[in-house]
């Protein structure tokens, strides 16, 4: 086991074994979530180690063996300034919502001043593919169709040299449902429009490319082969568990009383937001962006089936200890 310490205040890292090159050099924001985590993966692959910015190291640590853990929180700006003293390259995979924020603003103000070379920025693909003009120019008024965009102005503002990943909907995301879909029944609420997914590992093949100076700066959609509608996802999740799940996801209102125990308040509103999107416009994605995706994986991107197949085979000869989804009824 080996120590970095930080040059700056607030930076600790620890390396707990050596799965490659430590690179000093990058720094992953979000390192630990559920994309993050897939970008260090392929990072690691290459045999590369980042910098991964976490506010408790002693998860991070667990979820992450071997990475350089620098401590640090978005709300504390001398964390931010010490995590990005001598880097190089950052990808930001902020937590749903904060790119909306003055403070993640700021930190492409931060990296401007650390003299940061590469941003890549982990964005969403745009959810108003399946909306009217006069819908699409309605949100334009309301201000809901900058969401999203904001960081992602600041950033091509800078001096720096910017990579947008806009990933689609995450396969992975069924797996905050795997106590109900076992039980049978498909809570996420996708609607019946039809919304784009893809691979988390996708997403992080992605961002290490970018990262890694692979991909040209510019705007790449993270995408699947096509688009799902909850009931066919449902569909899916019945042929892989060999039992019927049914899709139950309209009411977004009880997905958002139910998940409230398995995700921050502000992911909550955000997701509840992003799904009334779905429900109304659906998340379909055009020819032009799967070509771009390909462009960044280098290859074709993971299909829903074989996630699914592989997820399901895994739950199935390791079951979970029995956690009933549901004392209220709902969804029954
Ligand atoms: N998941 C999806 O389906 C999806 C699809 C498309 C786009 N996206 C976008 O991708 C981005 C990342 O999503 P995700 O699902 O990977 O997020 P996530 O799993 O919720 O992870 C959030 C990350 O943010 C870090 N974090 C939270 N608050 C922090 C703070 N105050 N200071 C420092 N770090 C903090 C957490 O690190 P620690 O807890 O270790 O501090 C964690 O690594 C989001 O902007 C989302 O909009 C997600």
């Amino acid at each position: 086991m080996r120590t970095h310490t930080g040059r700056g205040r607030g930076a600790v890292g620890t390396v707990l074994a050596k799965p490659g090159r430590v690179n000093a050099n990058t720094l992953v924001v979000g390192g630990t979530g559920l994309i993050g985590r897939e970008v260090v993966a392929s990072l690691y692959a290459r045999g590369v180690v980042p910098r991964v910015l976490t506010r408790n190291p002693g998860r991070a640590a667990r979820l992450l063996p071997g990475a350089w853990l620098i401590q640090g929180d978005l709300r504390a700006r001398s964390s931010i300034r010490a995590a990005l003293e001598g880097v190089r390259d950052v990808l930001l995979a902020l937590p749903r919502g904060f790119e909306e924020t003055r403070a993640a603003a700021w930190l492409v103000d931060a990296c401007e001043a650390a003299g940061v070379r590469r941003l890549v920025l982990i964005s969403s693909v745009r959810p108003d593919r399946g909306d009217s003009r006069l819908r699409q120019a309605l949100r334009g008024v309301l201000g809901r169709r900058a969401a999203g965009r904001r960081l992602e102005a600041r950033a091509r503002q800078s001096g720096i040299e910017t990579v947008i990943l806009r990933p689609a909907n995450l396969y992975q995301r069924d797996e905050l449902h795997r106590v109900e879909l076992v039980e049978g029944r498909y809570p996420q609420p996708l609607g019946a429009r039809g919304v784009n997914r893809v691979d988390a590992r996708d997403v992080g093949l992605a961002g290490a490319r970018a990262l890694l100076g692979d991909l040209a700066p510019g705007v790449y959609p993270i995408v699947g082969p096509q688009a799902w509608t909850g009931a066919e996802c449902a569909a899916l999740w019945s042929a892989a568990l060999g039992r019927r799940v049914r899709y139950v996801g309209d009411n977004i209102e009880t997905w958002a009383r139910r998940v409230t125990a398995r995700l921050p308040d502000t992911s909550v509103e955000a997701l509840r937001d992003h799904y009334r999107e779905l429900q109304r416009g659906g998340g379909r994605v055009d020819a032009e962006d799967l070509r771009r995706c390909a462009e960044a994986l280098g290859r074709a991107p993971i299909p829903y089936a074989r996630y699914v197949a592989s997820a399901a085979g895994r739950w199935l000869s390791r079951p979970t200890p029995y956690l009933a989804s549901d004392s209220s009824g709902a969804w029954r």
